[in-house]
């Protein structure tokens, strides 16, 4: 049942592509309009949204983060992330122009249950991104968008996360359509970009030998740190916490603007440090800070290791290792950064000797508060 892979994780990872494939299938008509009939939330309501919270826990909550920047930037809608058990135990100002996302792929996980039954008691509107046909959370919620990942077997989410991305990207174009925010050409623009995501998932997974062969040589590390900016920052996040999950390894993901506000004082010679740059054929100042944040960390003797984009020539003279990824728009990217990551994270883990499948400590589904 693991396909010939060595564990479910490393399977789960190369089911990737088909992941974001299903999820995106049969969302649009022939005109390229997108349908999403499955939502049960009336558009009127849907279009007089003024804020959107997003709900979730680890992984998932990592995929609302990457999820605020399309949607704010195709919506013009305010969009909060917040951990489920956060926002439950304080006063959150919800109302009924409200719409609460939550996203989990078990659809099980009990603070984010809790999370929704409270904000749905403040009357606000709630919509479920999940991977679970007929879990708790899509049942108790007024809307439902699936992910069509499969089941995931493996405690640390890969694929899950990659199709939770793909459907919010779907929520927040269906949102512009409505609220005539982009118009149709740049909808289907968009759409069209996504559509070629899973042959470039496809084009990492190829080359992942390069991946595995870092990763085993860095089995004994014992920190390492991961920045970005933009969406990779939650990508960054998203790398360090695969690795303290399966590898044990102590892990941290910085928002790369923050490294002068204070962690910039944990390098010291041979640290590693995963850079997630930004393409640079995107907003030209994003690219080039994240360039320099580089230089920062390589002149106080970090090990640079890069995930940047074919093409980009101003990282190599910075970095020890460099993958390339295809490119792809600035907001798709995370869809691409992630990926390298986990497979990093999986490959090191195994060369530890660990159980990737079942790390110690952890339950797939967290049905307690
Ligand atoms: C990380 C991981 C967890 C889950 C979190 C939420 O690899 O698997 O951080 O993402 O427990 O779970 P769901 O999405 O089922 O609500």
């Amino acid at each position: 049942e693991k396909g010939g892979f060595p564990s479910f994780m490393e399977k789960e990872i190369f089911d990737q592509p088909a992941a974001v494939a299903d999820t995106l299938l049969g969302r649009a008509d022939a005109e390229g309009r997108l349908t999403l009939d499955e939502l049960r939330i009336e558009p009127e309501k849907l279009a007089k949204i003024t804020k959107i919270v997003v709900l979730a826990c680890g992984t998932s909550a990592y995929a609302g983060s990457v999820a605020k920047y399309a949607i704010e930037s195709w919506c013009r809608i305010p969009v909060e992330v917040e951990l489920s058990h956060e926002f439950r135990y304080r006063e959150p100002i919800v109302d009924k122009n409200t719409l609460i996302v939550s996203i989990s792929q078990s659809g099980e996980t009990m603070d984010t249950l809790m999370a929704v039954r409270y904000a749905k008691e403040q009357g606000a509107k709630t919509l479920s991104i999940c991977n679970t046909n007929g879990s708790t959370i899509p049942r108790e919620s007024d809307a439902v968008l699936y992910t069509h990942a499969g089941p995931e077997i493996a405690v640390a989410s890969t694929k899950a996360f990659l199709a939770q991305i793909t459907a919010t990207y779907l929520l927040g174009l269906y949102l512009a359509q409505l609220r005539g925010n982009l118009f149709s050409g740049q909808i289907k623009d968009i759409l069209a970009d996504l559509a070629k995501i899973p042959a470039k998932i496809q084009d990492i997974l190829d080359r992942s030998g390069e991946i595995k062969d870092l990763a085993r040589s860095m089995a004994e590390s014992k920190s390492v740190l991961f920045l970005g900016r933009h969406v990779g920052y939650p990508v960054a996040m998203e790398g360090a916490l695969k690795l303290k999950e399966i590898a044990y390894i102590h892990a941290e993901g910085f928002a790369a603007g923050e490294l002068k506000h204070g962690p910039i004082a944990l390098i010291e010679e041979g640290q590693p440090v995963f850079v997630v740059v930004p393409s640079p054929r995107g907003r030209d100042s994003l690219h080039s800070k994240v360039v320099s944040n580089i230089q920062e960390v390589r002149a106080r003797g970090a090990k640079t290791l890069v995930i940047a984009e074919n093409g980009d020539s101003a990282v190599k003279d910075y970095s020890e290792w460099v993958f390339y990824v295809p490119e792809t728009p600035t907001l798709l990217m995370p869809l691409l950064a992630t990926v390298p990551l986990q497979i990093f994270a999986c490959e090191l883990a195994t060369a530890k000797g660990y159980d990737v499948d079942q790390p110690r400590n952890l339950a797939k589904s967290v049905t307690v508060e």
